[in-house]
């Protein structure tokens, strides 16, 4: 496998077969959490798309689903934090059982403002499931109810992680070689 990863990237994290057997698990669990309810996935943008539409196949209940997209900035001495919202949702939440979707908790500051954002707007219930989760780097607490895979302090990408957009459709995680990924971590 290794001789077949593109430039850039160090080694594979977590394998396609990995990822599909623990959402697998996932959806199952989901499915049964939420017995009799109409759940509404919300997505954030760009890069819980792959895991969401992954997730979405494995969850046996009435479904609904709507996207957001935040941007994040740094201030000058480098501090993160500061989230806006790019593009809202489509469609009103309220009275709705939300799960919202992400690709990665790192810091925490993104998950943070989405769930003080989307729990403004009275959702019956408000949950968080993320595809992968650095626990390691956390500053902020926020509550993390479903995640596939709790990984270590490298930057990595694919199955809907970026590094300057690129790399989102690998059907894999992998860990990107340090110099490339640096300045973005
Ligand atoms: P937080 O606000 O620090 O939790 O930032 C989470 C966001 O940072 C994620 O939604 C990603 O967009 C980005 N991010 C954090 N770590 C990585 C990584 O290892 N690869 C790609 N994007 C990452
Ligand atoms: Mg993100």
């Amino acid at each position: 496998m290794s001789s077949s990863l593109l430039p850039g990237l160090e080694r594979v994290l977590i394998t396609g077969e990995q990822i599909d057997e623990r959402i697998r698990q996932l959806g199952a669990q989901i499915t049964s959490d939420y017995q009799g309810k109409t759940l509404k996935l919300v997505g954030v943008l760009k890069g819980s798309v792959f895991f969401l539409t992954a997730l979405a196949r494995y969850i046996e209940l009435p479904l609904k689903v709507d996207f957001l997209a935040i941007s994040s900035f740094s201030n000058r001495s480098g501090a993160p934090g500061v989230v806006r919202i790019a593009k809202d949702l489509d469609e009103s939440i309220e009275g709705e059982d939300v799960l919202l979707i992400e690709d990665i908790v790192d810091t925490g500051f993104t998950l943070r403002y989405l769930l003080q954002t989307l729990a403004g707007r009275a959702p019956n219930s408000l949950s968080v499931c993320t595809f992968l989760d650095r626990n390691s780097r956390r500053i902020v607490q926020v509550p993390v109810h479903y995640r596939c895979f709790d990984i270590p302090d490298r930057f990595v990408v694919g199955f809907g992680l970026d590094y300057n957009q690129l790399y989102r459709n690998l059907g894999y995680v992998a860990v990107m070689k340090p110099d490339k990924s640096a300045a973005n971590h």
